[in-house]
């Protein structure tokens, strides 16, 4: 499998100058037809909104003949390359505003999933999800989604790989400095593929904190090496190929397997 993590560096509400960005760095990629294509959270849009009226100035619609730009970039790219595509949008949802993630392939959409856990001020502006967890066939195996701060709880990757997830595609907007070498345990625990799409920058608006993202992008293995990790500072593109079948198994060593001795009965859920 073949697949490729966008590392961009957005400029707030500049939908599409960010779009064209990420389409010139795409246009640089190697393969031109990779399986699968992440993009980070909130990709076009930006992360540091302001106000609920800003959320909804700048969400689109996923599915109709008012869908929008960013959704359609993403249909576009997906039918090109006949493929998976997953990036983040601010979806607009029964008039509530949803930080969410489009999965498309080969030009259709397959699913939006929204975001489940909200980030600090994210809580401001967006609803949370209501779920399931997304989890989506792919010709790979079963593919797992989630968004940034998802991550921190470990019940989302878990349930996912009990699921069935072989791997995780997962748009971020990292702050927080712990996110990369978190991941390494989300693999390693659940013995998947891990791809977090980050992205660089700064941004300071409406008077919030400043925000700098701390981009490293990576893919990580389900024995937690790490395949490709991009810059701190500057927008990059990984191009990675894995055998996601190595995670139908769940051998830590010869005597050991992550799945098969958990004690459910023991944990508190
Ligand atoms: C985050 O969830 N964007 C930190």
């Amino acid at each position: 499998m073949n697949v490729v993590i966008v590392q961009n560096d957005p400029a707030f509400g500049d939908v599409s100058r960010n779009i064209e960005d990420v389409s010139l760095m795409l246009s640089k990629r190697k393969d031109p037809k990779p399986d699968l294509v992440v993009l980070s959270e909130l990709f076009a849009s930006g992360y540091q909104f302001t106000s609920v009226a800003e959320a909804h100035a700048l969400s689109e619609k996923a599915v109709g003949p008012d869908a929008g730009p960013t959704v359609a970039f993403m249909k576009a790219l997906s039918r090109e390359t006949g493929g998976l595509v997953v990036g983040g949008f601010p979806c607009q949802k029964n008039g509530r505003v949803t930080n969410a993630a489009a999965v498309f392939r080969n030009g259709e959409l397959v699913t939006v999933y929204d975001k489940v856990h909200l980030f600090d001020a994210e809580n401001r502006w967006f609803s949370p999800g209501e779920g399931p967890l997304c989890l989506v066939d792919t010709p790979f195996g079963p593919m797992g989604v989630m968004i940034c701060f998802d991550w921190l709880f470990p019940e989302v990757a878990r349930s996912l790989a009990l699921s069935g997830a072989m791997f995780i595609a997962h748009p971020a907007n990292w702050v927080l400095p712990f996110g990369p070498s978190g991941m390494i345990l989300r693999s390693v625990e659940n013995r998947i593929f891990t791809m977090t799409a980050n992205r660089v920058g700064t941004e300071e608006r409406g008077g919030l904190a400043p925000l700098t993202y701390i981009g490293q992008s990576q893919v990580l293995s389900p024995s937690g090496e790490i395949l490709a990790r991009a810059p701190r500072e500057t927008a990059a593109i990984l191009e990675v190929s894995f055998d996601p079948a190595v995670a139908k198994t769940k051998t830590v060593a010869s005597e050991s397997d992550a799945f098969r001795q958990r004690r459910p009965d023991l944990y508190h859920l």
